[in-house]
Parts: C-alpha cells; structure tokens; sequence
C-alpha cells in the first residue's frame, strides 16, 4: 500500500494523526492528512475548556468541524480527552469536592451525549500518574481517589457503544515506576469490573535511537489484562528512523495493539516543531521516518 493508513489496515489496524481545525483550510495540511491518514485525534478541540466554556453550556463547534471533516473523508475518530488536569475550563478552578465532582460527571455526560455512537474511542481520563507510579495531585484527584473509576462508570453508562481509554506519556518503559502504576489500576478495574477497554501510550519520544527498554513487553502485558493497546500521541526526537520503525514494528507484533496515531502532520504543525518529530517537513514532503513506518507496515 502506499498511504500509511491504508498499509495499516492490511493487519486491521489504523494509523491516525492529531488534527487541529485552524489549519483545516491550509491545503497542503488538508490534503495529506486526508490522503494518508484513517483515523482523527482532535488536538485541542474536544478538551474540557473547548467543549464545556460556561458551566452546562457546551460548545462543538470545532469539535464537530473536525469530526465532519474527518468522517467525510471515511475516517474514524478518537476522542480526547473527558477529565484532565490540564485544559480545564477556567469555572471548574472554583470547585472542589462534590461540587467538582458532580461537574466532572456532568461533563462527561454532556460530551458524551453529543458524540453517542459516533466515535471509535475516547480517552476518558487522560494523565492522572506521576513518574513513580502514584496518583498525580490535581484538583480532580482531590475529589477522591476513586475519581478515575468514576468517571470510566459515567463514561460506559453515557455510551455503551464506544471503547473507554485511559491514556497517559512515559508509560512505555515496562520497568519504570509510571507504566507499573498504571498497570496496577488497569489489573485492579479488570478485577473489580471496572469498565475499560482500552490504553493508550501518548509514545513521545525523546532522544536517542532505540526504543524504550521492553516497549514490546509494555504493550503485550497491558493487552494481556484484556484491554486493547494504542500508540496514541507518537512523536520522536528529531524523527528517529530506528525509533519510528521499532515502535511501529512493536505495535504489529501485539495483536491487540490496534493502530498508531502521530501527533500532528508536518513538523511546522508539531507542539515541539523545533525537534523535528514528525513524519512530514514543513514543506509537506515525506521524511525518512515516513518511509521507514510504510515499509514496517507493507512487511507485516
Ligand atoms: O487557541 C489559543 C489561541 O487563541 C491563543 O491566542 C494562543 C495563545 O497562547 O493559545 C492558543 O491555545 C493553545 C492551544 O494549544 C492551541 O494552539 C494553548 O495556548 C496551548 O497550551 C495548547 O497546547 C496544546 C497542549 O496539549 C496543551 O496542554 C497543544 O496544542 C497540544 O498538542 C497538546 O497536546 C497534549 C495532549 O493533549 C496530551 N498529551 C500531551 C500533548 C502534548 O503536550
């Protein structure tokens, strides 16, 4: 195949990119992603500050522009993210406790409701560790330890039809202390039937030229809890040949890690442009990364 969307659905995977909807009307960004890409993350545009500005008074209207622009073009959408520590509307910085709580729920229920049936995915709580492995101090996190499962049970009841993700960065390194503490959780919701389905490794890179130590053994041993596994942010220090095709080769080597998403197209477009992370230059001209991914998905 000669897109990396349609290499990776030879093995019923997707590949995606982030897409930000001020840049849909640039024609070189617009046509790219929609030539190589099947699936959608939007970067901003679905957050809790973009969707719910004003307590119950909800706005998609970017959120919808990506959507239709994507699912105009036959692909598929990821939503990111229902509860954050960052990207907050500035109202809910007044609550705490039940009452930021209860706004939680309600959001989710609200973002949930407008999309109902329509996305592949969401991420419904997206960052809550620290590097060690414990919880990561946040006002959400003051609610109650408990505000994770929360949220994944609101998520499920407000649409049974879509896959529920938790999603976090520096989780790839199976030995270190972040990817072992969300693992515990993802054991613990499995035990107590907890719904989800799904974990995303956001999979920014940086530096050097070998993957992670065990990346492999990182997504095999979540998979193996029976949740499904996503590359779901991916960017590399300056683009690294060896790293863009290790992790995608990872990614085809686990049965249930369903598909890889790049976060944003050219490095022009990029949240750390100046390294070079991307698949795309700025001018819009396939790097040597892009090449190294397509020919690990062809080979597959
Ligand atoms: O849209 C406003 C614009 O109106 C304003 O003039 C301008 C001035 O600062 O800011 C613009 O908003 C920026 C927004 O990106 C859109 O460009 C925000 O300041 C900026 O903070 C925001 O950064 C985003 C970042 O998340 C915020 O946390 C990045 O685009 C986005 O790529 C990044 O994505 C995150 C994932 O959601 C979670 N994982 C990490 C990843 C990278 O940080």
């Amino acid at each position: 195949a000669t897109t990396l969307g349609a290499a990776a659905a030879q093995s019923g995977r997707y590949f995606g990119t982030a897409i930000a909807a001020s840049r849909l009307n640039d024609g070189t960004y617009s046509s790219i992603a929609g030539r190589e890409f099947n699936m959608v993350t939007a970067e901003n545009e679905m957050k809790p500050d973009a969707t719910e500005p004003q307590r119950g008074q909800f706005n998609f209207s970017a959120g919808d522009q990506i959507y239709n622009w994507a699912t105009q073009r036959g692909m598929k959408v990821r939503g990111h993210t229902l509860a954050w520590h960052s990207q907050q509307p500035s109202w809910w910085g007044g609550l705490s406790g039940s009452s930021l709580r209860q706004a939680m729920i309600d959001h989710i229920n609200g973002v949930m409701a407008h999309y109902k049936g329509k996305l592949a995915a969401w991420d419904v709580v997206n960052e809550a560790f620290n590097e060690d492995g414990s919880r990561r101090n946040s006002n959400l996190q003051a609610t109650g330890n408990d505000w994770i499962e929360v949220a994944f049970r609101t998520a499920r009841a407000a649409d049974p039809s879509v896959k529920l993700c938790y999603n976090d960065y520096n989780i790839e390194n199976w030995s270190y202390g972040k990817t072992q503490g969300v693992y515990r959780m993802i054991q613990d919701f499995k035990s107590r039937g907890v719904p989800i389905d799904c974990v995303g490794l956001q999979t920014h890179f940086t530096g050097g030229s070998s993957l992670p130590s065990n990346f492999q053994t990182t997504l095999s041993s979540f998979a193996a809890l029976g949740v499904d596994v996503a590359l779901t942010e991916v960017d590399v220090t300056n683009a690294s040949t060896s790293q863009y095709s290790g992790l995608t080769q990872a990614c085809l080597n686990v049965p249930r890690c369903i598909g890889i998403t790049v976060w944003g197209v050219r490095d022009s477009d990029s949240w750390r442009s100046s390294e070079s992370p991307l698949l795309f230059d700025g001018g819009g001209n396939k790097k040597a990364a892009y090449t190294s991914v397509l020919n690990a998905l062809n080979a597959a």
